[in-house]
């Protein structure tokens, strides 16, 4: 990073897990520390970039010098605030690990332990970045992809259906990649179907490399 590049660009980042609640006292999630979404975040004010950080619930500390900061807790939340702010930035870069089900009926009563078991009803959550990609005008969207089979396959089909202009994929069973540690090892895919396979780095530093790329695209 120049310390530069990114002056004047508005850069919309989401960052952790969201929480489907269930009762006062439980919730479904996903093992999302924030970590690659806040070094994003990091990265993106480094480069001189207006940073907006929407973030699920994460016990990281809050990134210094970033534009605004906005605590979400579910994916409606995060969908609500992402396309507030959608229209003003120029990139949006979705590492947050976004629920795709939340209970179809919240209790306001605790559950109470039944002998029988319980059956949870799903209903399916929005798909933000999706639409992200149908309501796209000058956007540079980049999305994250976290696979556990089949990856290259299932990203480049994430990006064509998703209308993105790169897809970061990370498998998530691998040591050393994916959620919750500090370092992360990815493939960057374009647009045109050429895939960058980058080795194991720390989060800030495939949050650079993903920058790297952005600002390509910014200038073409
Ligand atoms: O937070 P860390 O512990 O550092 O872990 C990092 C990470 C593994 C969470 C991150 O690198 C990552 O892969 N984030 C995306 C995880 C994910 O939700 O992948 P997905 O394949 O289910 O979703 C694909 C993309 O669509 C993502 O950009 C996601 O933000 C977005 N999405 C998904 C579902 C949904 N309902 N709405 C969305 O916008």
């Amino acid at each position: 990073g120049t310390g530069t590049d990114l002056q004047n660009k508005k850069i919309l980042i989401t960052a952790g897990p969201t929480r489907e609640p269930i009762d006062p006292v439980r919730f479904i999630s996903n093992r999302s520390s924030g970590k690659m979404g806040y070094a994003l975040a990091e990265a993106a004010v480094e480069r001189g970039g207006e940073v907006i950080l929407i973030s699920g619930p994460t016990s990281l500390p809050r990134p210094a010098g970033l534009y605004k900061y906005v605590a979400v807790e579910t994916t409606l939340e995060m969908q609500e605030q992402v396309l507030k702010f959608f229209s003003w930035c120029d990139v949006v870069i979705k590492a947050a690990a976004v629920a795709d089900f939340r209970p179809k009926n919240y209790s306001e009563q605790k559950i109470k332990k039944k002998d029988e078991g319980l059956v949870l009803e799903l209903e399916k959550n929005p798909d933000i970045l999706k639409e992200l990609g149908e309501k796209k005008e000058k956007q540079i969207l980049v999305g994250f992809a976290a696979e556990t089979e089949d990856i290259q396959k299932n990203a480049l089909e994430k990006l064509n259906r998703k209308n993105l202009d790169l897809v970061v994929v990370n498998d998530v069973t691998v040591e050393g990649a994916g959620f919750g540690v500090d370092t992360n090892i990815v493939k960057i895919i374009h647009r045109n179907g050429e895939i960058e396979e980058l080795p194991k780095m720390t989060k800030k530093e495939v949050a650079h490399a993903i920058l790297d790329r952005v600002v390509q695209y910014l200038r073409n």
